[in-house]
């Protein structure tokens, strides 16, 4: 991959990539059409790390679908997938890791532990072998943009963080790989999420009543966060814009979601 990142720099080239762990849809794609706007040369990494999933989580059962994947990158003029196998990404006796510690204290990194720090090394080692000069992240993972986006201020990565919009299913359902595990009553209920977070009225986002509209779907709320949406700190004074951030499973699935909203004092 390095080889082959550096003969297309050689040739004038601007590489961007799209990070993912395959599973493609349109809200990858979209991402894939944005690099493709800001870069030459387009790799679409897919790889389902293992270090950013908890022992009791869905590595297993990740959806997987390489053909159908490979069908959809050439659509959307890709130039190279890189899919390296787990045994290629993590030597035996793997023990070197990158951590941000402010980001990822709270929100899903509390509910997750070492969920980031498996994104950071994993996305750094994909950022080596691809040598990238713009990465879009999608807005869908508010929080690991803006780990990632610190990770890369940080280290001094030489690559542009690019944040693309959350896309959504035409009833509103933020797109997910994980949606497939929802059965069609699961689907339907967790629509409340979506609903909730578009009906929001800046100046009036009560964290309470969303708890309580999706609980009275049926979900059980992981959390509810109303957050700056650039540091993901408390709003303040300061604040331009809210995060609102939600967590929610639905039967067994955990969902995640979120809206920006501008801040009014
Ligand atoms: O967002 C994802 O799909 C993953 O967290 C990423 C960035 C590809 C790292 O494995």
């Amino acid at each position: 991959m390095q080889e082959c990142s550096r003969k297309e720099r050689l040739e004038g080239k601007r590489i961007g990539v799209v990070p993912t762990m395959g599973y493609l849809h349109d809200g990858h794609l979209s991402l894939i059409d944005r690099v493709r706007e800001l870069a030459d040369f387009v790799v679409v990494t897919i790889f389902v790390n293992p270090t950013q999933f908890g022992p009791f989580e869905d590595l297993d059962k990740y959806p997987r679908d390489f053909e159908r994947d490979c069908e959809q990158c050439m659509a959307h003029g890709v130039n190279v997938i890189f899919a390296p196998s787990a045994g290629d990404m993590y030597h035996p006796g793997h023990s070197t890791w990158v951590t941000e510690e402010a980001l990822t204290t709270d929100l899903c990194g509390s509910r997750r532990p070492n969920h980031f720090r498996g994104v950071t090394t994993v996305v750094t080692k994909l950022f080596n072998a691809v040598l990238p000069d713009v990465a879009v992240f999608g807005q869908k993972d508010a929080q690991q943009a803006l780990v990632i986006r610190r990770m890369v201020r940080d280290l001094n990565f030489p690559i542009e963080i690019v944040v693309a919009p959350l896309v959504r299913e035409a009833d509103g359902l933020a797109m997910s790989s994980r949606n497939r595990y929802l059965s069609p009553d699961e689907r339907r209920r967790a629509l409340a999420i979506s609903r909730i977070l578009l009906g929001l009225t800046p100046g009036k986002v009560n964290p309470d009543l969303i708890w309580d509209g999706i609980t009275k779907a049926g979900g059980r709320v992981d959390y509810v966060e109303v957050r700056d949406a650039d540091t993901l700190g408390e709003v303040t004074r300061d604040t331009r814009e809210i995060l609102v951030a939600v967590a929610a499973y639905f039967g067994p699935t955990r969902l995640i979601d979120n809206v920006v909203l501008p801040h009014v004092h």
